[in-house]
Formats: C-alpha cells, sequence, structure tokens
C-alpha cells in the first residue's frame, strides 16, 4: 500500500475520525475538438465554492449510513441526480494531508472511479446546472478535464496547474494512468509543463 494509505476496515475502526468519499466519475466518447481532435474520454470534476478543484462528493457519517450511500447522498446534492455506487466502484482510502507537519490528520477520505455512458455524463451535467441543490453554492460548476495536449503545451498541463483540494490532484493523475485514460509520456509531459508554470 503507497504512503498515507490505509484499508477500509482500519479506516472504519478509527473512532473520533471523520469520513469523506469523493468519486471520479468518467465515460468514453468519439467526441472531436474542432471537428479533428478525438478527445476520447469525458472526465469530470468541479469548481468548488473554495475556488479549488475537487472531485463530487463530500462528509459520510458511517455511523448512520454505509460509505455508499453517504456519497450517493453528497452526489444528489451536488449533481442533482441519483448516482448509485456500490463497493465495486471503490478504489483506496488515505488519510487527508495533515494541516501542520506535527498533526495526523482525523480527516479519512475514501475515493471511488465509476464509469458511465457518456449520455449518463451529460445528464449529470445537465442536472448538475439545473436541479443540483449545491450548485453556486457548495459548488460553483462541473468541469471537464482535458486530457489532451493542445499544440502550444496546454490542455492537460494548465489544468493539473490549477489548486486543488485535499488529494484530489493525486487521485486524478493515478486515476488517468491506472485506466489508461492518459498515456505515461503525456502525463510525464504534462507534469513537467504544469511544474514549469508554477515556477
Ligand atoms: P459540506 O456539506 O459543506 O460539509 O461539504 P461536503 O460534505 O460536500 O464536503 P467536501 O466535499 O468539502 O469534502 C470534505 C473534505 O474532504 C474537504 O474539506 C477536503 O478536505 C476533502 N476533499 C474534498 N474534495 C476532495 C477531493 O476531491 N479529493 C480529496 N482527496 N479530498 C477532498
Ligand atoms: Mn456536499
Ligand atoms: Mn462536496
Ligand atoms: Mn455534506
Ligand atoms: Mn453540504
Amino acid at each position: 500500500m503507497a504512503r498515507g494509505q490505509l484499508s477500509r476496515e482500519e479506516a472504519l475502526a478509527c473512532s473520533g475520525c471523520r469520513h469523506a468519499c469523493h468519486v471520479m466519475l468518467y465515460a468514453d466518447t468519439t467526441s472531436k475538438l474542432f471537428g479533428s481532435t478525438p478527445i476520447r474520454h469525458i472526465v469530470l470534476m468541479q469548481m468548488r465554492f473554495d475556488g479549488l478543484l475537487g472531485f463530487p462528493g463530500g462528509l459520510v457519517n458511517p455511523e448512520e449510513e454505509s460509505l455508499e450511500a453517504g456519497l450517493s447522498r453528497e452526489l444528489l446534492e451536488e449533481l442533482g441526480l441519483e448516482v448509485p455506487i456500490t463497493e465495486e466502484d471503490y478504489v483506496e482510502t488515505c488519510r487527508a494531508p495533515p494541516l501542520s507537519s506535527k498533526s495526523t490528520s482525523r480527516l479519512i477520505l475514501h475515493f471511488y472511479v465509476k464509469k458511465m455512458e457518456e449520455e449518463q455524463i451529460r445528464e449529470v451535467e445537465k442536472a448538475a446546472a439545473s436541479t443540483a441543490v449545491d450548485h453556486g453554492l457548495e459548488v460553483m460548476g462541473k468541469v471537464r478535464v482535458p486530457l489532451f495536449r493542445t499544440t502550444h503545451n496546454g490542455g492537460l498541463s494548465f489544468f493539473l496547474s490549477h489548486s486543488f483540494i485535499g488529494s484530489a490532484r493525486s487521485q486524478l493523475i493515478s486515476s488517468l494512468l491506472r485506466l489508461g485514460l492518459v498515456s505515461p509520456q503525456t502525463m510525464e509531459k504534462a507534469l513537467r509543463k504544469s511544474l514549469r508554470m508554477h515556477a
């Protein structure tokens, strides 16, 4: 297990810990950017109220609901429609990055990935901007992640140079690589470029 990671069982046994669940929803697509560049995949993130990018989801209370039921409840609030999440969609659990180097975080983060049909993702995007009770409040809008590199090295690299909540940036990068949505070479170039933009 990678550093900072813990098993779901260990995490749920922690008394006094808070839990949050977030999910990366994605779909394959045949759409083309400018009518010529295949975009291949749709990956959803959101602009949060605090200006940071993150995944849909939120705090769950394992004493009252399962992790998956809590995540589905958050999705109803933030996406405006029901997206059933099951244990099959579960990926990993880690502790939130501590606020200071001396403390350990009492916030535990559970991460999920769910593949959908393109039509379903489009329904999510529509509902998120219309029926979601948190639209314009907790969540400022859904965004698709550009997975390609444009001629001027933009696209994924510029996206990765934004600011992300918690470990959302590394959750995004490792999911894109693990699912093969972005090649290691493209990711390496995008990461190098995004670091230069921060310098
Ligand atoms: P409230 O209903 O206002 O409490 O918000 P929420 O339940 O929707 O909680 P939120 O989505 O803000 O998640 C709770 C905490 O989890 C945040 O304060 C962050 O520390 C962390 N967090 C939020 N989004 C992500 C994410 O995409 N990835 C990771 N790793 N952590 C996140
Ligand atoms: Mn929420
Ligand atoms: Mn949330
Ligand atoms: Mn909440
Ligand atoms: Mn809320």
